[in-house]
């Protein structure tokens, strides 16, 4: 049964110690060059990837999709503390980011399949948003023991969420373990 992360603990999600094992930095070498693209986070919480990923593409246009009031509130904070003026937010619901059809060049969510009540629908709308050929990022903890993350009975495996996406016609999923010690993480292309 997924349960949702607790907004009452967002400033956990900024705890400087989490760098040492999720590192936003090193998401921008998966993308490669993000200037001129259109980038959603869905499930965008304070903001910790997507403050970082505007502020390393100041020509992005980074949008944060939270159906938290007060994620959505934590996130435009963060980013108004940083001085980043090219990200978006949008409170959305369970399966509906309300986004436009072929809206983005990206699509990424870290530690949040794991929190959905249907994943399938889910997906549906994120591939709806993405544009042809646009690329999704998927990253969650691995169905492991590790010393941070949700308990193992909530963890999704990696092999389940590549046949979801395989289903969907997404094309070229691949997945990696080098990224972060305690997640995997998918790509794929609509
Ligand atoms: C564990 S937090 C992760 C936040 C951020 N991705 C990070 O890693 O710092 C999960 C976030 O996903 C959001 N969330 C859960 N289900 C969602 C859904 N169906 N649509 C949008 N956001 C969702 C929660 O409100 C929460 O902010």
């Amino acid at each position: 049964m997924s349960k949702k992360y607790n907004d009452k603990n967002a400033d956990k999600l900024n705890d400087p110690a989490r760098r040492q094992w999720q590192d936003p930095d090193l998401l921008s070498g998966v993308f490669g060059a993000l200037d001129g693209k259109t980038v959603v986070e869905l499930g965008v919480g304070t903001g910790y990837f997507a403050v970082a990923l505007a502020k390393k593409y100041k020509a992005a246009k980074v949008v944060g999709v939270d159906i938290s009031f007060e994620m959505i509130r934590k996130f435009k904070e963060n980013a108004e503390a940083q001085g980043i003026t090219n990200v978006f937010c949008v409170k959305s619901e369970e399966n509906d980011t309300l986004l436009r059809d072929n809206f983005a060049d990206v699509v990424y969510l870290i530690n949040v399949y794991h929190e959905l009540s249907d994943q399938r629908l889910f997906l549906e709308e994120a591939r709806r948003i993405l544009k042809k050929d646009g690329v999704i990022l998927i990253i969650d903890w691995k169905a492991e023991e590790s010393p941070q993350g949700p308990p193992l009975c909530e963890r999704v495996s990696r092999v389940s969420i590549e046949d979801e996406l395989k289903k969907l016609k997404f094309r070229e999923v691949s997945s990696s373990f080098e990224l972060y010690p305690y997640h995997y993480a998918i790509k794929a292309y609509k």
